[in-house]
């Protein structure tokens, strides 16, 4: 339990409706002691046949640094052994198996958890956060129940395992910091997800045109290979999206105006791209932005001061990028929250070469200057109101770590 207090605490941060979900599902979490009927207890027959599946398994792994699975033994209940929680199935009051899986941070090694994870039709978590498992993802739509799938920080490969949509759509998807590789399917961007972490894979595609369709609140595409321009369709998501990180991608083409829709996020960042143009001036209706990341990109032209005003801000990276001026609101954030290191600023210390500043800003520029700003009938342009101390903890950002959230 305790190793999943955290987990669940980011959830409930996450999802304040995600206890509702849970009501459907019998809390599989807590382990209902069975009833004591004499020695040994009969044992469900579900539980029997994982008994099996489990003690197959056990014979697959080839490191176990904690020694769990010692716990696994041919003569106990399942429900005894490290890192299974049993329950009742929903509206199967005589039933009695396994409804939770909890590896996380095992540091197990096994060749694949296929023909293991598929067989427990009536699991509804399933949480590997930092183990050892390879291959790919089995076939999860016969688990009807399913609705939490972790495997981050494992060393899973193949396509995105669509098939974990299958049969219900479930809350909370983690793949990050594993091998996945191919296109994440488009359908993918148009399910009620709240939170989407496929940061540190391999997905290599452009980034769709429908990412705009989700209603997700975190997402991170963060260190995959995703290519094209930030699609303009992204305007849709403004009543939901809180953080999103495109950080370390292929990303190139302009920077779209419709970003300044986003009047709910607190992060957004395209560090480490190739992206263009300048800084719109919608940016300026970003209100509640505490994080924007631009560095290393090729992005020119002066800040507007407006985005510097922006009352919640933080941290706002520029660096590495081909600027060449800043806003008058800018210059007292300099050295502090505001880094403009790497540019071509006239005045300011650690900027590029002229040479280097010449040969691109000579070059021909093809991205539209909007001035359009979406908020320009409320407080644009106006300093803000100095934030409530912001939360300490970014999703987003701890999903760019290995560890358990
Ligand atoms: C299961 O148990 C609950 C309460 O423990 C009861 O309300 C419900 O009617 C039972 N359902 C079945 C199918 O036995
Ligand atoms: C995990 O597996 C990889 C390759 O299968 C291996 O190189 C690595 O040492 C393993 N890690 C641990 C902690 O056993
Ligand atoms: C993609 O980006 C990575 C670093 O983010 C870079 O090493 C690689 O060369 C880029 N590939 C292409 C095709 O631009
Ligand atoms: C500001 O953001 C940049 C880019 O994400 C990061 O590298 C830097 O460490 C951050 N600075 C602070 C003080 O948090």
């Amino acid at each position: 339990m305790s190793k999943i207090l955290p987990f669940i605490t980011l959830l409930v941060l996450l999802n304040p409706n995600l206890f509702n979900a849970r009501e459907t599902i019998e809390t599989p979490i807590s382990p209902t002691p069975l009833p004591y009927q004499g020695y040994p207890p009969p044992l469900d027959p579900k539980l029997v046949e994982l008994r099996e599946v489990i003690l197959h398994f056990k014979s697959t792994i080839t490191c176990d640094p904690k020694g769990v699975t010692e716990t696994w033994c041919p003569e106990k209940s399942p429900c005894e052994y490290k890192g299974f929680y049993c329950g009742h199935p929903p509206k199967e009051n005589h039933t009695y198996t396994v409804a939770s899986i909890d590896f996380n941070g095992f540091g197990l090694c096994a060749p694949t958890v296929s023909g293991f994870l598929d067989k427990f039709v009536d699991l509804a978590l399933f949480h590997v956060n930092s183990n050892n498992f390879s291959g790919t993802v089995p076939d999860v739509s016969k688990l009807r129940y399913l609705y939490e799938l972790d495997v981050s920080n494992n060393d899973l490969s193949g396509e995105f395992p669509m098939n974990v949509f299958q049969i219900r759509d479930p809350v909370f998807v983690d793949l990050r910091y594993n091998n996945f590789c191919g296109k994440v399917p488009r359908r993918v961007f148009t399910l009620p997800l709240d939170v989407l972490f496929i940061n540190n894979n391999a997905f290599d595609q452009r980034l769709p045109k429908n990412l705009g369709a989700s209603p997700v609140a975190y997402l991170t595409l963060a260190n995959n290979r995703f290519t094209g321009s930030l699609p303009t369709s992204i305007k849709k998501v403004s009543s939901t999206l809180k953080e999103v990180l495109f950080l370390n991608n292929n990303l190139t083409g302009c920077l779209p105006y419709e970003i300044g829709y986003l009047k709910k996020a607190t992060v957004f960042d395209i560090g480490g791209n190739s992206i263009t143009g300048q800084i719109p001036s919608s940016f300026g209706c970003l209100k509640s932005i505490q994080q924007l990341n631009l560095a290393g990109n090729l992005i020119y032209g002066e800040v507007p001061s407006e985005v510097c005003s922006l009352g919640g801000l933080r941290n706002l990276s520029l660096s590495d990028n081909y600027l060449t001026g800043i806003g008058s609101e800018c210059e007292s954030l300099v050295g502090t929250i505001l880094n403009i290191d790497d540019n071509c600023i006239d005045g300011y210390p650690n900027q590029k070469s002229s040479e280097e500043c010449d040969a691109f800003l000579s070059r021909p520029k093809h991205c539209p200057t909007i001035d359009f700003v979406p908020c320009k009938s409320c407080s644009y342009g106006k300093p803000e109101v100095p934030a409530a101390p912001p939360p300490a903890l970014s999703p987003t950002y701890s999903a760019l770590h290995r560890r358990l959230l």
